[in-house]
């Protein structure tokens, strides 16, 4: 009788590799277990067996039961695994599928754009950039630049001040000239940075004004420094952003911060000038503030508009339709 059971056990067991599904497997399942299963079976005919035969018999039909138990469940587990992975692969979503064309994508502002390309082409010249905060103290945005309280470029400024601790003393940066001195603090010359950023005036908007603008500001600290050196790196930033046929000029000017001072203008191929911001050589009360010594060290900086160069390069007549956010304007570049 156990060797028939044993047969029959083999049998199931051997089948199970053929049942791929687990409606199937539950059948076979029941067949093997209930009450008309081949182990019910055996268990009625323990009851025929001599007395003394009955415990080895009984012990013998329960480990077969374990076997062919183990084995369905072992089925159940690779089936069910299976059933995963066919789920899986049905409910698959591909996230690198490209958007359908008539998706609307944006792009970056124009300002952006420009700060952008400004940002390559001095990485490109070998200036690495810099960066300062948008809320400054007095001391950074006006003393350590040469512009002590009672000196009259203060009100040139139109200064917004923060209600913030000791009156007039923290304030939106006016220019990005504060991280020149923020730089000077932090770095060992040689210096060659440039910083881009947000600054601030109480103005009214305008076709060339804005409260809210952005400007880039170029500092270089090293031995030797001359005129020469900022005027070639004017004229090559020139040609490297607006294209060959480019040139440009300075005049002499008056900043507190740079002596010699001058305003630069930017030559169009057509022949007429823009005027693009300010410069000169770094005054040496301004590198005494930064922790460099003027006998040592010289250097230049410069600051222009990156909102004026941006309507320059596309064309635009007014500052004010940079930010008007509507997207019909904005898309067109
Ligand atoms: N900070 C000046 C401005 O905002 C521009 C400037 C920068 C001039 C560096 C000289 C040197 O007008």
């Amino acid at each position: 009788m156990i060797d028939q059971l044993r047969t029959d056990a083999a049998a199931v067991i051997a089948g199970l590799g053929d049942v791929t599904n687990l409606d199937v497997l539950g059948e076979v399942e029941r067949e093997a277990f209930g009450k008309t299963g081949f182990l019910s079976g055996a268990k009625k005919g323990i009851g025929a067996l001599a007395p003394e035969d009955r415990k080895d018999a009984g012990r013998a039909i329960n480990e077969i039961r374990g076997e062919v138990e183990a084995a369905i469940a072992a089925r159940r587990t690779v089936l069910k695994d299976a059933a995963l992975i066919v789920q899986f692969e049905a409910e698959r979503l591909d996230l690198t599928e490209i958007p359908s064309s008539d998706a609307a994508v944006g792009h970056a502002h124009i300002v952006t754009q420009a700060w952008e390309e400004l940002e390559d082409v001095f990485v490109g010249m070998g200036f690495r950039i810099a960066e300062g905060p948008e809320v400054e103290t007095d001391w950074y945005n006006f003393d350590a630049l040469n512009i002590p309280p009672s000196h009259p470029a203060r009100d040139g400024f139109d200064t917004l001040y923060v209600n913030h601790g000791e009156p007039g003393k923290t304030l939106l940066r006016t220019h990005t000239s504060p991280v020149q001195i923020r730089t000077m603090l932090d770095q060992e010359p040689p210096i060659y940075t440039v910083a881009p950023g947000r600054v601030f005036r109480r103005d009214t908007a305008d076709a060339t004004h804005m409260p809210v603008f952005h400007q880039l500001e170029g500092l270089v600290i090293d031995r030797n420094i001359s005129l020469a050196d900022l005027a070639g790196t004017i004229e090559a930033f020139a040609e490297a952003y607006f294209g060959p046929g480019f040139s440009s000029r300075l005049r002499p000017n008056h900043f507190p911060f740079t002596e010699p001072s001058a305003e630069y203008d930017i030559q169009r191929p057509d022949g007429s000038w823009l005027e693009l911001g300010g410069c000169g050589m770094v005054h040496p009360n301004v590198l005494r503030a930064g922790g460099i010594d003027p006998e040592e060290y010289s250097g230049f900086a410069f600051g222009f508009g990156i909102d004026r160069l941006a309507l320059m390069k596309f064309g635009v007549e007014d500052l004010r339709e940079l930010f008007t956010n509507d997207v019909r304007f904005l898309s067109q570049f």
